[in-house]
């Protein structure tokens, strides 16, 4: 776990919003080692989302850098950073962003579309991992006839499935209870283990204690001093 897999250096994202200027990511400099679990947490608005969004190559800062594996996000070409959020990234959004009138597994089974697994293997895989996730029996569901939590792992097999470098997850719980939370958690710190590098955005500070490696508070867009976690490896 030495070296870095995400730098990032004076990173800004401001919006315009009428005459007001938001500055929803400040300033930020933070370093994601490779193999880490990171845990972002701030109040309702200090910008986690915003920053998630940036290091997945989803959006761009007004000003300042962000590297991945030493390669600026910035000087990849629209093909290599498509590659990017394709092959290296796995997301999971706050709002989910399933398809609607796909089912669920065929919304697992999308992500791997642009891999190199064939694709009579692809249905097995998705079905392997919404199994995993305790969705076995909710397949042929529709986002629109599951839950909101159901949704939620549903997204979260997504992201997963295509066994990404970096995992950046939004709340992945947010919408859980406890034994789905309880279960979710474990399964983010075991892909961890395997080397997964996971960045995740919480209000959930018992779960950012006991799972992360390093806990970083966002703070009306700036990022504050980061403290390790209970989990924390004084590595
Ligand atoms: N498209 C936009 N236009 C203007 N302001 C925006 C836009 N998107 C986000 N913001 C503002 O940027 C700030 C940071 O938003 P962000 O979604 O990153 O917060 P967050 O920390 O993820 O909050 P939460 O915990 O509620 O998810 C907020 O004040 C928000 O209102
Ligand atoms: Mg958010």
């Amino acid at each position: 776990m030495d070296s870095d897999l995400i730098q990032t250096e004076n990173l800004c994202r401001f919006y315009k919003h009428g005459s007001e200027e938001i500055h929803a990511v400040n300033n930020v400099n933070l370093k994601i080692k490779n193999g880490e679990f990171l845990g972002i947490v701030g109040a309702s608005g200090s910008g986690k989302s915003t920053i998630l969004n940036l290091l997945a190559g989803l959006d761009s800062p007004t000003s300042g850098h962000i590297t991945y594996n030493g390669k600026g996000l910035s000087s990849l070409s629209r093909t290599e950073l498509a590659a990017y959020r394709a092959d290296k990234v796995g997301m999971i959004f706050q709002s989910f962003n399933l398809i609607a009138h796909q089912t669920a597994l065929q919304n697992v089974e999308l992500a791997l579309y642009f891999g190199d697994i064939p694709a009579n293997q692809r249905k097995t895989i998705a079905s392997e991992m919404l199994e995993k996730i305790g969705l076995g029996n909710r397949m042929d569901h529709k986002p629109g006839s599951l839950s909101g939590g159901e949704q939620q792992r549903v997204a979260i097999a997504r992201a997963l499935v295509k066994k990404p470098e970096i995992l950046f997850a939004d709340e992945p719980t947010g919408n859980l209870d406890q034994e789905n939370s309880q279960l979710i958690s474990e399964l983010l710190a075991e892909q961890n283990k395997q080397g997964l590098t996971i960045l995740l955005a919480t209000h959930d500070m018992n779960m950012a204690n006991k799972f992360t490696h390093r806990i970083v508070r966002m703070n009306y867009g700036k990022m504050e001093n980061a403290h390790f976690s209970i989990n924390g490896r004084n590595e």
